[in-house]
């Protein structure tokens, strides 16, 4: 199953806003269209954003025809910053987007420029599922036959180009012959856990639980978690983005004493950066005020109420007791382990 792909001349996904209602894949025929379905997470998860954007830029070189090469670069960088204006958390959008846009502008004529564009967009693609089977083969090691994973969101195939990070690292496990349960929180407001991880983890037929986002307490406190795997969507020198209740979440399994792993592909790290550099998106209040976002039905909050609806948190470095790249597992001290690996 791949969640975003070239065909025919435009990019093809899995709507994830039906799911798991309804499978649909949907054509955007040009950047416009690619950028409504980033925003409105019809396309989603850190990697798969990274493919969008490379083949946001590779759309752009067909959307139109263009007088002379020049003229097709000033719209590819146009274009370019429509993309990187759809969602500013994950770090790897600006990094499939910027990655293709340089080699299209190494082009000397517009055909040219399609071609590098396309098979540099292809490439990121391709990339994207061989590091996440390197990030589950490092990842499945530190999992035991029997145990019992709690994770959040949806880092599976619909979060990337296909596999998976943190549940790529389950799903590696589990193909190695370890009999893993998941633990999926439901992930409010959006609920890519209750409707894109348990989807895709029944589809696979490994065993899941879904549990309400405050049902994290209990199951820690009994006993019922081993181990924690989370995603990313950017990685600095002092925190962990992820989606919004990752925090909450690493607090109660650091209270007891269970490990707390962050799988994610070396381009969502931005080490330049702090916590504080971070701009954190911020969604409509439509999400927390209907108890359905696609049909904005059924209230279940005043219309009127004030919402603060942030879409990731910060987990502090110090709450995580593992990195799982497609390097290899970095342990701390990140500060001085991150950079080696970065360097290689
Ligand atoms: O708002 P979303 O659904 O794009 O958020 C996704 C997440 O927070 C994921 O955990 C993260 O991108 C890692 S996906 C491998």
């Amino acid at each position: 199953m791949r969640t975003i792909f070239w065909d025919d001349g435009a990019v093809k996904l899995i709507d994830q806003t039906l799911l798991p209602d309804e499978f649909k894949i949907i054509t955007c025929k040009n950047v416009e269209e690619l950028a409504d379905a980033i925003k409105r997470l019809a396309v989603r998860g850190a990697p798969a954003l990274e493919a969008a954007g490379g083949y946001g830029i590779a759309l752009a070189c067909f959307e139109r025809d263009f007088k002379d090469v020049e003229e097709m670069k000033e719209h590819l960088k146009r274009r370019a910053e429509l993309l990187a204006s759809t969602r500013p958390t994950a770090v790897n959008l600006f990094y499939g987007i910027e990655r293709v846009l340089k080699k299209a502008l190494s082009g000397s004529d517009v055909e040219e420029v399609r071609k590098l564009a396309l098979e540099e967009a292809e490439r990121i693609a391709k990339e994207d599922i061989q590091r996440n089977k390197l990030i589950g083969k490092h990842g499945a090691k530190l999992l035991e036959d029997g145990d019992t994973v709690l994770t959040y969101c949806n880092t599976g195939r619909l979060a990337t180009v296909d596999w998976g990070t943190a549940l790529g690292v389950i799903r590696s496990a589990v193909e190695e012959g370890k009999r893993i349960k998941v633990i999926a929180c439901e992930t409010r407001p959006l609920n890519q856990g209750s409707r894109l991880t348990c989807w895709e983890l029944m589809r696979d037929g490994i065993d899941v639980t879904l549990i309400a986002d405050n049902m994290v307490g209990i199951v820690m406190q009994r006993g019922m978690v081993d181990k924690v795997i989370v995603g990313a969507d950017r990685i600095v020198r002092d925190a962990v983005f992820n989606k919004i209740g990752t925090y909450t979440v690493a607090i109660v399994a650091k209270e007891h004493r269970i490990p707390f792993y962050v799988a994610a592909p070396l381009t969502t790290f931005d080490w330049e950066r702090t916590m504080n550099e971070v701009v954190i998106e911020e969604r409509s209040k439509d999400e927390l005020i209907y108890c359905n976002i696609k049909c904005r039905r059924s209230l279940i909050a005043p219309k009127d109420v004030k919402v603060f609806n942030p879409a990731f948190d910060a987990t502090p470095l110090k709450y995580v007791t593992a990195l799982i790249t497609e390097k290899g597992v970095i342990y701390p001290p990140y500060e001085e382990n991150v950079p080696k690996v970065l360097k290689q």
